[in-house]
């Protein structure tokens, strides 16, 4: 049986796997064609923090496949506060097919899988946000740009970026993370990161200056300045992010064909000009519609390999 936990769990041709099987999926919606996948299956969904994208794209994807979703909050369940985690995720995988999470905890999360009894998914953690990741590879992929692709990814050291130097060293394309002093990726990241991209020889490297970061670049990407929990630095981190704006004349230094991404919430203003925002947004609704794609052919996948 396979989780889904992070995207260092899996090889390359695992992951085009998935891809090419979102765009099979696409394509067959696109013409209409809703093939239960997954008849009767019961997708739960524990979310301990707020969600429009992820939320709507499993509902609504599970109940496309010809499953059902499960929506249960924090408040409704007791994870990791009332009973230990390991109680919640026995009983809960004995009743349904499988379990998506958003938690703020990558290791509950781990322990939650280890004795799960039915493939569980990240839906985001402190650490990633691997669907988001698998999401922005589909729309890299379908704006052609999959080919001598170079990212650069400038903003938070936080579980976006982790998630991008993840996939950077599965799918061995070159990846340049600009993050503010005292901001940068963890060490154990970057230690976990080496280890694969030796093997898939990726290149990626890591500075504190987003302009260098960007040059002939062919996606440029970002996150919030301020995750979900971290509200109260908000203030702090505006001073500490200055310069990190990409604005016009950043895009003017990648490839002049360069899209700019972004997986939404996006704070106009902040990580980004409005202008910049306006100028890629439909690039940007597009990844945040492909959540609905890929993460179909991301049930449909791990519930085949239980
Ligand atoms: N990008 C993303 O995960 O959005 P939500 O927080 O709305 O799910
Ligand atoms: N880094 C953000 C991503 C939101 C999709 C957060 O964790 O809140």
């Amino acid at each position: 049986m396979k989780h889904f936990l992070t995207i260092a769990d899996f090889s390359k041709d695992e992951l085009l796997h998935m891809i090419n099987l979102a765009i099979k999926i696409k394509k067959e919606m696109k013409l209409g064609l809703f093939k239960d996948y997954m008849p009767k299956k019961t997708l739960a969904m524990v979310f301990e923090k707020s969600s429009t994208r992820t939320r709507v794209s499993f509902e609504t994807g599970i109940y496309q496949l010809g499953g059902v979703g499960l929506f249960l909050s924090s408040s409704d369940i007791h994870l990791g506060s009332g009973e230990p985690v390991e109680d919640t995720s026995r009983v809960i995988s004995s009743m349904v097919d499988m379990i998506m999470i958003r938690n703020d905890c990558q290791k509950q999360l781990e322990l939650f899988a280890s004795v799960s009894t039915v493939p569980v998914i990240n839906g985001l953690t402190d650490i990633y946000h691997p669907m988001q990741l698998m999401t922005d590879y589909l729309t890299i992929v379908e704006a052609g740009l999959d080919k001598n692709l170079k990212v650069a990814y400038i903003g938070d050291g936080n579980n976006m970026a982790n998630s991008w130097v993840m996939l950077a060293s599965v799918m061995g394309f070159e990846l340049r993370v600009a993050t503010p002093k005292g901001y940068e990726i963890k060490d154990d990241i970057k230690k976990l990161s080496n280890k694969l991209s030796n093997k898939n020889k990726t290149n990626i490297t890591y500075t504190n200056d987003p302009y260098k970061a960007v040059i002939d670049c062919t996606v440029v990407t970002t996150d919030t300045w301020v995750s979900m929990g971290l509200e109260k630095q908000k203030q702090k981190r505006i001073k500490d992010f200055e310069g990190f704006t990409i604005d016009t004349n950043m895009m003017s230094k990648a490839n002049k064909d360069a899209i700019f991404l972004h997986c939404l919430p996006a704070y106009r203003g902040y990580e980004m000009t409005a202008e910049v925002f306006e100028k890629y947004e439909k690039y940007i609704y597009k990844e945040a519609q492909n959540r609905l794609h890929m993460q179909k052919a991301i049930m449909v996948y791990l519930d085949k390999h239980t």
